[in-house]
């Protein structure tokens, strides 16, 4: 959704479906400068109504000279607002306003030697000859009238331009990337000396921007929003709380798998801390009778998220005047499903994210109010609404739950057995997490596990207790570091953290002789067991 307000200093990126358009809308909020993204093929007349402190231009894969190559309203280079342009942002620039670009003899990819040539505002303090990030085949062969070249590597002979006269400013690098390590010394001169803004953003005025924006949108009518307890639905549920308060409805589909205590506490924050009307569905008998003598992994998932969605609608279709449905949609969930939102030039990669069954006759607007925003933006968002560390720091917890960590069929015995070991296997491992934080200051420092928990298989093995032979289930310990969940590697935990879980999850839950740990990383392995 667009969180614009209009008074306050903002820039905003053209998409031109740069595969990671957002990191520069993202390096730009690290500089404390509010920065939003809108499609390339925006108006200039659209563009001037955002009020832009300054226009930045992405990157894209088209070549400026290619039919359906994404073009620019050349009045967007008129408007008076400085303009700077990344890679394909340079050479649209470049054309728009009648230069040339061309084939280089060999394209360049990676990092590239740069030499500085002349004056330049936008490189000024960064040095004569530098690394940067190179990603093009084309480059601009002729400036337009007016400009100054102000860069070359032996490749590319217009590796920047500039004509301060008119406020405009072009790469054909990428400064976004941290590969061009004085990117953000040029972005800097590029917010602060040339555009002469302010650090002045923060979170708190984020969360007043996107307050006033859904606001707005919103007025009397009312939202719903299906709340999982994770990070990214439980920040929007708090956003619409501050809001709108009682006018949206969060919907908590409790299919009986989450981890122990789990629905308790996800009902405590959203009806005692934050003001929403809150719905508990509690759906663990219809879901245990579906899921009976079911074993196959994707057949779960199907069983599960289909419920999942008809639990949801059965409360939806009950309630009055609701006109939107809100999502936690983040912006990796709309690069992995291709650019929804922005330009929609990004090549897809996968596509099964945020796919809503509405029942025939069933329809909501969507608000999306985090897709715009990268993870760690949405837990600092989270903090700032006064969401709690339990849940603002939750690890990924999959949409089946503990369904595909019971290898077989699941049964109420089953899940006591494997809720009462995993969570002794996330308080210790916490309580690690929470120790290398102390000593590193960095909540995913190198050894800090990213995913933890217990999986329950489908055997028994014999044992001894007491004198007595047992023949009970065992206990597998799965605890990996990751920073994305596509590799992994099994944690190296100190001996003596497995060696408490172990006499912990033996001790403490009956029907349960052994614990193995897991030591397999992704791949060959997925993280989960099914
Ligand atoms: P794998 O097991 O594929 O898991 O290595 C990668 C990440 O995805 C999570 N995961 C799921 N999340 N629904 C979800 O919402 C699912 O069906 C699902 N399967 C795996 C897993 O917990 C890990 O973080």
């Amino acid at each position: 959704m667009n969180t614009t307000a209009t008074s306050d200093q903002k820039v905003v990126v053209l998409d031109f479906g740069a595969q990671y358009g957002q990191l520069i809308a993202r390096r730009v909020r690290d500089l404390h400068v509010y920065s939003e993204i809108v499609p390339c093929d925006i108006s200039a007349d659209e563009l001037a109504a955002l009020k832009p402190s300054a226009v930045i231009l992405s990157g894209g894969p088209a070549s400026v000279y290619a039919e359906d190559a994404p073009k620019i309203d050349p009045g967007v280079l008129e408007l008076g607002v400085p303009v700077l342009g990344f890679c394909y942002g340079q050479q649209i620039m470049a054309v728009t306003l009648g230069g040339t670009v061309g084939h280089t003899e060999k394209g360049e990819y990676g990092p590239a030697p740069l030499t500085r040539q002349g004056e330049s505002q936008l490189l000024d303090g960064t040095p004569d000859e530098q690394t940067v990030w190179m990603s093009h085949r084309d480059a601009v062969s002729e400036v337009p009238a007016g400009f100054v070249v102000t860069s070359h590597t032996d490749v590319c002979p217009v590796a920047s331009m500039e004509c301060p006269e008119r406020k405009l400013y072009a790469t054909q690098f990428h400064p976004e990337v941290r590969h061009t390590p004085n990117g953000n010394d040029m972005l800097s001169n590029f917010l602060f000396k040339i555009c002469g803004l302010e650090a002045d953003w923060s979170m708190d005025n984020l969360v007043e921007r996107m307050v006033s924006a859904i606001r707005q949108k919103v007025g009397d009518d009312r939202v719903i929003l299906a709340l999982s307890g994770g990070v990214d639905s439980s920040v929007v549920a708090a956003l619409m709380s501050r809001a709108i308060g009682k006018q949206v409805t969060c919907v908590f589909v409790n299919h009986g798998m989450l981890r122990k205590d789990e629905p308790e506490q996800v009902e405590e924050v959203f009806t005692k801390q934050f003001d929403v009307d809150f719905i508990h569905v509690h759906a663990a008998e219809r879901y245990a009778k579906l899921l009976d003598g079911v074993t196959e992994p994707e057949r779960k998932r199907q069983i599960i998220g289909t419920q999942f969605w008809k639990e949801f609608f059965a409360v939806a279709q009950k309630l009055d005047g609701v006109k939107y449905l809100a999502q936690g949609t983040i912006y990796p969930d709309i690069i992995e499903s291709g650019a929804r939102k922005t330009g929609g030039k990004a090549s897809t990669i996968k596509s099964h994210h945020n796919l809503i069954p509405f029942p025939d006759g069933v329809s909501f607007d969507l608000i999306e109010p985090l897709d715009h925003f990268f993870k760690d933006e949405v837990r600092a968002l989270g903090t700032a609404l006064g969401l709690p560390d339990h849940i603002v720091y939750r690890q990924p917890f999959p949409g089946p739950g503990l369904a595909i960590r019971i290898i077989g069929s699941v049964t109420p015995e089953k899940l006591g057995i494997l809720k009462n070991a995993d969570a002794i296997v996330r308080e210790e491992l916490d309580a690690y997490n929470a120790k290398l934080f102390e000593e590193t200051g960095e909540r995913n420092s190198a050894h800090s596990c990213w995913q933890y928990f217990a999986v329950l298989p489908d055997i028994r093995s014999v044992g001894v207790m007491g004198d007595e032979r047992t023949y009970a289930r065992p206990i597998i310990v799965r605890a990996v570091e990751s920073s994305d969940a596509m590799t992994a590697d099994w944690a190296k935990l100190p001996y003596e953290v497995l060696a408490r879980i172990s006499s912990r999850i033996v001790a403490e839950v009956p029907g349960v002789n052994r614990v193995a740990y897991d030591i397999t990383s992704k791949p060959p392995a997925t993280i989960e067991w099914e």
